[in-house]
């Protein structure tokens, strides 16, 4: 992966909910030279110019990648500045989502149909089980528990990073903080997973797909999320 040159798109991946894009990131956090932040919205850059370390390199890796992503679908975007809660602002009838890990930032961009879009990425190492507890539902622990020693970690890692997209394609509608036990994810052995949604505040009337890939080292998932009935919960 790292024939390419940083900050330009290392693979496009047409995915059942998007075109993806990932972008090479430096290894080191040195500020984004001149020459990368001219390739952002100018809002977007004066946005980055204020930014410091990883959180510098990472947010313009993801603003390059949704771009480029876009791009695929011949589409130019505007600034997509974060929102009050964190997420990029895409146009009218365009979904967009970001993850980044220390040298990738990826984006994944679609036409919306009603639906929104969460994207994930996370590197298989090094393992960590110890998160089971927090991020699984008793019922997903006792799946898990009943695997094969070597098939635990990818199983759980799975899991979390389908939601973390939950999450991401999640917000637009609930604008809250949803824990890691408001889902339960049943992934399925053809990149697909089951989602049950448990919602705390008893939101209801979502219609979750959630794909998964594994690419290079590192699991991608991905969610979309529609509304099955009118509702009077958003
Ligand atoms: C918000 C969260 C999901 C981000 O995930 P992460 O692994 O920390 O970081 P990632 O690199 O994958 O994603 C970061 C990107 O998420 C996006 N993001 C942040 N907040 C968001 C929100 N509320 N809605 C949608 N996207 C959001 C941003 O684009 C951000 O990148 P940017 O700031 O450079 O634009 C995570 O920090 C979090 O709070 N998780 C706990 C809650 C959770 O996942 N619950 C599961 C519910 S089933």
């Amino acid at each position: 992966m790292n024939h390419k040159a940083l900050y330009q798109p290392l693979y496009h991946h047409a995915t059942p909910h998007g075109v993806l894009t990932a972008v090479a990131l430096p290894p080191e956090p040195k500020p984004v030279p001149t020459s990368i932040l001219d390739q952002l919205a100018e809002e977007e850059a004066a946005h980055a110019a204020d930014l410091r370390g990883f959180r510098q390199v990472q947010f313009v890796g993801g603003r390059l990648a949704l771009r480029h992503a876009a791009a695929q679908l011949g589409m130019r975007l505007p600034a997509a500045m974060p929102d009050d809660r964190g997420a990029p602002v895409m146009p009218p009838r365009i979904v967009g989502s970001v993850s980044h890990k220390h040298s990738i930032a990826v984006g994944m961009v679609a036409r919306s149909n009603g639906r929104t879009l969460g994207v994930d990425i996370e590197e298989y190492e090094p393992a960590r089980m110890g998160i089971a507890p927090k991020i699984l539902r008793p019922e997903e622990l006792a799946t898990i528990e009943a695997m094969p020693e070597e098939n635990r970690w990818l199983a759980l890692l799975l899991r979390f990073s389908i939601k973390e997209s939950i999450y991401k394609a999640l917000d637009p509608y609930v604008r809250r903080y949803v824990g890691f036990h408001e889902a339960f994810v049943e992934p399925d052995l053809e990149g697909g997973a089951r989602v049950e949604l448990h919602l705390a505040n008893g939101e209801t009337g979502f219609e979750v797909d959630a794909r998964y890939a594994w690419l290079e080292g590192r699991v991608l998932t991905s969610v979309r999320i529609g509304r099955t009935q009118p509702s009077s919960d958003s």
